[in-house]
């Protein structure tokens, strides 16, 4: 598809009535879920009581009640009630080889029984996942591991603020870097500065700034004017490969470059957050595939292929090298002049996540599943988008490598203009209408992020899994279309 077009498509889409299914089918779809998935239901009343809000992850279907899996193979998951879907979800990115790819489980389980999942100090899986991730993502001389994507985020704009003896830190509108007091700020929705800050004082996110997605001048403004004397200067542009919110706020090849010259210009680091894109869009993540290399590098997801903890901080030695717990050095007027950034994890770069990500990268590397995973997203993406055609949706996919996006009403959300006054019950309602979307498609078997993006790995690319994808969206477009 033109991306040029894209933006516009997409605030065209989220401007139309939104489509929803038949009334019928609304009200059937609570029934219909008791009948299919019993003993999730069970257990997802059992949830309630025992756990907030009835379940753990954020990307899991919360309505008509939530689905508990039993088991994952391949492409394909396998709920407590015997019931199979293909896989889009992935555990929400970190799987590109398909679940439990055979090589890096036994690889795992064979350190586990030889070396124990833990040691709690260095041990030479460490050294041998790190030599993987320097060999393929250019930028990344070293690398420290962590236990999440949010840790990492975190001991990134710490390591900036001392390395550049700056304060702010300057994000894209709509982009996720976790879940730390200082990035939930401007989620999801460029625009909503603190609308989803609860719980967070003023003063964590205060340093925080943000800009449009794209807006390249903005970013300039920003940086200009907290580096004038006395503001407090800017430490890091955190930027996410392709765009916020795993490439829903896409942005181009060219915006990249321009912001790695503005942040040469302005004495800012470049933090890229490969959490998503890592080991997906390239070996070398969105900078291998936009042609850029960051600063300090954002890894999680696919560094550690489903295992725990995933979470690893990589780039330049000059930097990185403030991590490494040296003592302070005093010179002759008792003044400190070597730096040095704590961070900590008990269970940071263990066993299994170091020998899951070393295997599991050699594995990507060796079946050369980004490209494959990134065939098979096309194939989809045109079966999804005949579907929507052939129903006459207005509706319409598209990818980038293994990573597809499904634009619909549920999904424009993400692109309604705040400046409307009904902004915030159009964005209800669009959430509340991809959440039915979503039931519609768990019932056709498939699991994706809720009905909006979709992972492919080198498990999808089978005829099965094409055939159960056609027949899916027939049915699921078929239902909207007999709205009319
Ligand atoms: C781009 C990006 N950065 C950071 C994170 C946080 O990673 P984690 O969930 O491991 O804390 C995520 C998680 O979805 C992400 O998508």
């Amino acid at each position: 598809m033109n991306l040029e077009n894209l933006e516009a498509r997409l605030k065209s889409l989220a401007k139309m009535d939104i489509i929803k299914p038949p009334v019928e089918l609304i009200q059937s779809l609570p029934r219909k879920f008791k009948q299919k998935f019993p003993r999730s239901r069970t257990l997802s009343l059992e949830y309630q009581k025992y756990i907030p809000g009835g379940h753990e992850h954020q990307n899991a279907i919360k309505w008509p009640f939530t689905i508990t899996m039993d088991k994952g193979e391949g492409a394909f998951v396998w709920d407590v009630d015997g019931n199979a879907y293909v896989d889009f979800l992935m555990a929400s990115g970190p799987i590109i080889l398909g679940h439990n790819y055979p090589e890096v489980m036994e690889h795992v389980i064979s350190i586990i029984r030889e070396k124990g999942p833990a040691l709690g100090v260095m041990s030479e899986q460490e050294l041998l996942a790190a030599k993987e991730i320097v060999k393929h993502v250019d930028s990344v001389k070293q690398v420290r591991f962590y236990q999440s994507g949010t840790e990492v985020g975190m001991a990134a704009a710490r390591l900036a603020r001392c390395y550049t003896g700056k304060e702010y830190i300057i994000k894209a509108g709509g982009s996720y870097h976790g879940w730390s007091d200082q990035f939930v700020y401007d989620l999801h929705i460029p625009g909503t500065g603190a609308l989803f800050s609860y719980g967070i004082p003023r003063g964590c996110y205060e340093k925080t700034l943000s800009f449009k997605p794209g807006d390249i001048r903005r970013l300039e403004k920003l940086l200009k004017r907290y580096n004038k004397p006395g503001k407090g200067g800017v430490a890091a542009v955190f930027l996410e490969g392709g765009g916020g919110d795993g490439m829903t706020h896409y942005v181009p090849r060219e915006f990249y470059h321009a912001a790695r010259e503005l942040c040469d210009d302005h004495g800012a680091l470049m933090v890229m957050d490969e959490v998503i894109t890592g080991f997906r869009l390239a070996m070398g993540g969105a900078q291998e595939y936009f042609g850029i290399n960051a600063d300090l590098s954002m890894l999680g997801k696919i560094v550690g292929h489903q295992y725990p903890s995933a979470g690893a901080l990589g780039g330049r030695e000059d930097v990185m090298e403030l991590l490494g717990a040296q003592a302070e050095e005093v010179d002759e007027n008792g003044t400190s002049i070597k730096k040095s950034v704590m961070t900590a994890g008990t269970l940071a770069g263990t066993n299994i996540t170091c020998a899951a990500a070393c295997k599991a990268i050699q594995c990507i590397e060796k079946t050369d599943a980004i490209n494959i995973a990134a065939r098979v997203a096309d194939k989809i993406t045109a079966i999804i988008n005949d579907a929507f055609e052939s129903h006459d949706l207005p509706f319409f996919a598209y990818n980038f490598k293994s990573i597809i996006h499904c634009a619909t009403s549920g999904s424009s959300f993400y692109h309604i203009s705040l400046n409307l006054p009904d902004a915030l019950e159009k964005i209800d309602a669009c959430r509340e209408v991809l959440g039915m979307y979503n039931a519609m498609l768990m019932l056709e078997g498939i699991q994706s992020l809720q009905a909006m993006r979709f992972y492919t790995s080198l498990a999808h690319d089978s005829s099965e899994v094409l055939e159960k994808v056609a027949n899916a969206f027939d049915a699921f477009a078929a239902n909207l279309a007999s709205m009319e």
